[in-house]
Parts: structure tokens; C-alpha cells; sequence
């Protein structure tokens, strides 16, 4: 397939076109065997799945795919003729299904948190499809009043994780996790490795992620602020002992996310 084509495909063309070999490369990637192939397209088509899209800005064998992780990979895929996002278990994953993931996302979507879980099988989670750039990209590109907006979204909506018990996890890596939409939204996504049972730490790991960063920190201080990063090292640790929402509204302070300068 050409550069930035796409490609729909319906679950019953599957196995009949002439590159089916390298659709089911995706459906079980990377090891695809017939058997598994046929009986992930009954699974898919249990969940109401229609079509895949094959578009989007990773790569898989020449087939543009959304993303790929060591857990799964993840394509556009059409239920009721609309576009979400599915999550493929990949048979080398470390864990035999998607359920505790499943679990993990159902916990962040109460709180109004990650993409809105729509269905789930043990091989695949469908989800609402989140695009925009990713936090890096973004930051890079940043300026404005808005800047401040889909921060103080951003926090407040790990601030809710932490409220909930639940620990993403990976915000320390923020850059492949947190996904701006157009209008500015700092959507968090991927909850393999959330768990339940850790001390959470997602507004804290985000924080040292955009004001510890070196270069993050730089583009920030120079859009929101001088930021005294000793007081707010402080500060988090405070938080991180404590979790009240006066806490939280001082790290909020402190990097210029709740008034401004
Ligand atoms: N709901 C979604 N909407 C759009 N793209 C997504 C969505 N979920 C994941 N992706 C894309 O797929 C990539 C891999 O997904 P991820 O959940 O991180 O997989 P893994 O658990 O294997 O790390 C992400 O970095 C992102 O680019
Ligand atoms: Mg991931």
C-alpha cells in the first residue's frame, strides 16, 4: 500500500483478499496462524465489528496501523458504520486476555478518564477512537492561552485517577500516553499497566514529566511561567503523602495552571 493511503476492509473480505496474509499478520501479530485468524474474525464479529481501517501512522508490513505497543496493536475499526479504535491482544503478549486492562479502563471511564470502553473480547478491547497529537508533538508546538486549558485538563484528570485508587502507571512516559484532540483535550490513554493495588501516582508522575523534563520544562516556564522547581519538588512530595484537594490546588498554583501568572 502507497504512503498515507487507507484501506477498508470488511470482516468477511478478510480472509478472501488477495493480502490476507498480511491483514492476519495484524489480527494476530506477529505469529498469524489460520486457526486463530478465523477464530479472532468470529470474535470481532460477536462484538458488532463491521469493518477495519487500515490507516493511521504506524506501520505493519506495509499495512498503516494506529499504533503498536508490546500488548497490542491498535487499528480504526467501523462498528454501526462508526469509526472507534480496536485493540488487538499480539499472541506474544505476556497475559492470556484483555480483561484486567478491560477492568482497569472501565475504572478510568467513571471518572471520565481514557477512551470510553465499548466492548471487549479476550483478544481485543473497542474503544472510542482518540486522535490528535501525541504530548510531545504537541509540546513542541505549544503556545498560547490553551496551553494552560489542556494542562489544567490534563492534571485534573490525574488528579481524578488519583482519586479513584487507580495508577496509570506509564505517565512518567507521558509522550506515547496522552493524546491532545484538536480542540485541546489531553485525553490519557493505554491502561495495560494501571493497576488498583500500587500507591497512585499519576498527578505526580505527570508533573515531573512536564516541569522536570528538561526540555518540556524549558517550553513551559517560557508559556506559563518562572516556576520555582525546588518548592514544587516540595510540594509533590507533600501531595504524594497527603492527596487532598489542597494540595493539589497549590501544585496547580505553583505552575500557574489555576489563575495564571
Ligand atoms: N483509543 C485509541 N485511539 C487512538 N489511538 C490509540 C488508542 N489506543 C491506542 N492508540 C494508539 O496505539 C498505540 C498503542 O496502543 P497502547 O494502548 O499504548 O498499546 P500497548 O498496551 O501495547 O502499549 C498508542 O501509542 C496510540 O498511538
Ligand atoms: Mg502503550
Amino acid at each position: 500500500m502507497a504512503q498515507g493511503e487507507k484501506m477498508l476492509i470488511s470482516l468477511d473480505e478478510i480472509l478472501r483478499h488477495p493480502d490476507h496474509r498480511r491483514f492476519s499478520f495484524i489480527l494476530c501479530y506477529p505469529h498469524p496462524m489460520d486457526s486463530e485468524v478465523s477464530s479472532r474474525i468470529r470474535e470481532l464479529q460477536s462484538l458488532g465489528v463491521e469493518a477495519l481501517v487500515f490507516r493511521g501512522r504506524a506501520n505493519l508490513h506495509g499495512v498503516p496501523v494506529l499504533g503498536k505497543g508490546h500488548v497490542g496493536v491498535v487499528v480504526v475499526a467501523l462498528r454501526g458504520g462508526r469509526e472507534c479504535a480496536l485493540k488487538i491482544r499480539r499472541v506474544d503478549a505476556d497475559r492470556g486476555s484483555m480483561r484486567k486492562e478491560v477492568e482497569m479502563l472501565r475504572g478510568a471511564n467513571r471518572v471520565s478518564v481514557g477512551p470510553r470502553l465499548l466492548g471487549y473480547t479476550d483478544n481485543f478491547i473497542l474503544m472510542e477512537l482518540v486522535e490528535g497529537k501525541n504530548l510531545r508533538e504537541w509540546l513542541r508546538e505549544a503556545q498560547g492561552e490553551g496551553v494552560r486549558w489542556t494542562l489544567r485538563g490534563l492534571l485534573e484528570r490525574c488528579r481524578r485517577l488519583d482519586v479513584a485508587g487507580i495508577d496509570h502507571g506509564e505517565l512518567s512516559r507521558a509522550h506515547r500516553h496522552v493524546i491532545i484532540t484538536p480542540p485541546g483535550e489531553a485525553r490519557i490513554i493505554d491502561f495495560e499497566t494501571a493497576s488498583t493495588s500500587r500507591r497512585v501516582s499519576n498527578v505526580t508522575s505527570i508533573a515531573h514529566y512536564l516541569f522536570f523534563h528538561r526540555e518540556n520544562s524549558q517550553i513551559l516556564q517560557r508559556i506559563l511561567g518562572q516556576m520555582d522547581l525546588q518548592v514544587l519538588r516540595s510540594k509533590l512530595k507533600e501531595y504524594k503523602k497527603e492527596l487532598t484537594d489542597e494540595r493539589f490546588r497549590e501544585i496547580l498554583t505553583l505552575t500557574y495552571l489555576l489563575n495564571g501568572k
